[in-house]
């Protein structure tokens, strides 16, 4: 059963779509789910219809229908796993500021939002211990095989003590090769140098001295990283110069003794290279929190190979952190219906900027 596909200001509407009157109150749709108070404070000054986002996949045709009459005359929109396309922007003339509750903004059409003037809020910060926790997980779970051996007890499989086939590698002390050396990139490779002894590298445009003089980090060229890192950890956002960055060529470059981490997207990597390359024994193992398409489907390849610790992408999914990104979205968005600056934009119209 879902929830009605929309509320106003707290009552259920699942039949009147007549649009509320907005005057000095602005208009906000909700597609995320926020806390109670949360919902309070935005609906104390403003004007709120919550959508449910997960209709975008089940009832698709209803829910743009929803989404787009609703666009119509609303001001803001705070939302996290509905791709935004040119013919929503353009079903929402009144539109200023969508706040995602993300720090990834590869969901958005930034060149539209520039053209149109809308400002595009994110969730730095508050969401990078969170994430370089689950980076570090999945280095380690790779590492030691946690989830294939944690398998074997849960299925009776354990009738003695695990000999050499099931040995896994040892991370502290080794090669760290982070792609990417951005916050949630420097806050894995901080925990790699400090917590487990590792020498950490990194292949990035710009150079970070600071993290180098902290962490004794390197910088090398990605090729380079590939083939000397024991973990390969690939933290950059997806771009068009980023997807498909890790493919057959760089794989074939890693030693058969390396792991690859992806927590950042999942087109980052070419997948159908990754499996190849799995399956031939190319490389150790992969510990990936995103994918190509997500939800994952069950005939992947990628839900079977033992090697592969896999993750339906939780990388900020604690009630803490998410409470803290619905948060930041939420003072993005008062903030920006005000005129203020907003604590994090990923882009700057026109009017957002002072003096
Ligand atoms: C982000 O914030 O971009 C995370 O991937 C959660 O979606």
């Amino acid at each position: 059963m879902h929830a009605p596909l929309y509320a106003i200001n707290g009552a259920s509407r699942s039949d009147d779509v007549s649009a509320p009157s907005v005057s000095a109150r602005s208009k906000i749709i909700v597609l995320e789910v926020l806390s109670d108070d949360q919902m309070a404070a935005l609906r104390e000054h403003h004007d709120v219809v919550v959508l449910d986002a997960s209709l975008a996949k089940t009832s698709p045709d209803t829910f743009n229908t929803t989404l787009m009459h609703e666009l119509s005359n609303a001001h803001a929109l705070i939302v996290s796993k509905v791709k935004m396309t040119e013919a929503l922007l353009d079903a929402a003339p009144q539109l200023r500021v969508i706040a995602s509750v993300s720090v990834g903004y590869d969901n958005y059409p930034l060149e539209a939002l520039n053209a149109r003037g809308i400002l595009l809020c994110n969730t730095p910060d508050v969401l990078t211990e969170t994430t370089a926790d689950v980076g570090f997980l999945l280095i380690m779970a790779s590492a030691r095989r946690a989830v294939e051996l944690s398998n074997l007890v849960r299925d009776g499989k354990w009738t003695q003590s695990i000999d050499e086939q099931y040995f896994g590698t040892d991370v502290h002390g080794k090669t760290l090769g982070m792609i990417g050396m951005g916050r949630i990139g420097a806050a894995i490779a901080r925990r790699g140098a400090l917590g487990f002894g590792m020498q950490v590298q990194y292949a990035m445009a710009s150079p970070k001295p600071a993290l180098e003089a902290e962490l004794g980090a390197r910088r090398v060229e990605l090729d380079d990283l590939l083939a000397s890192s024991d973990f390969v950890c690939v933290t950059v956002p997806l771009s068009s110069e980023t997807r498909h960055l890790i493919g057959k060529r760089e794989l074939e470059k890693m030693s058969p003794h390396a792991i690859l981490i992806n927590i950042a997207r999942g087109p980052v990597i070419d997948e159908a290279a990754l499996i190849d390359c799995l399956q031939r024994g190319g490389i150790r193992g992969a510990g990936l929190d995103v994918f190509e398409q997500e939800p994952l489907s069950s005939s992947s390849p990628l839900t079977r190979l033992p090697q592969v610790v896999a993750l339906p992408h939780i990388g900020s999914a604690t009630h803490d952190t998410r409470r803290a990104m619905a948060q930041r979205a939420l003072d993005n968005t008062l903030l920006a219906l005000e005129g203020e600056p907003p604590l994090s934009a990923v882009n700057e119209p026109h009017w957002t900027r002072k003096g």
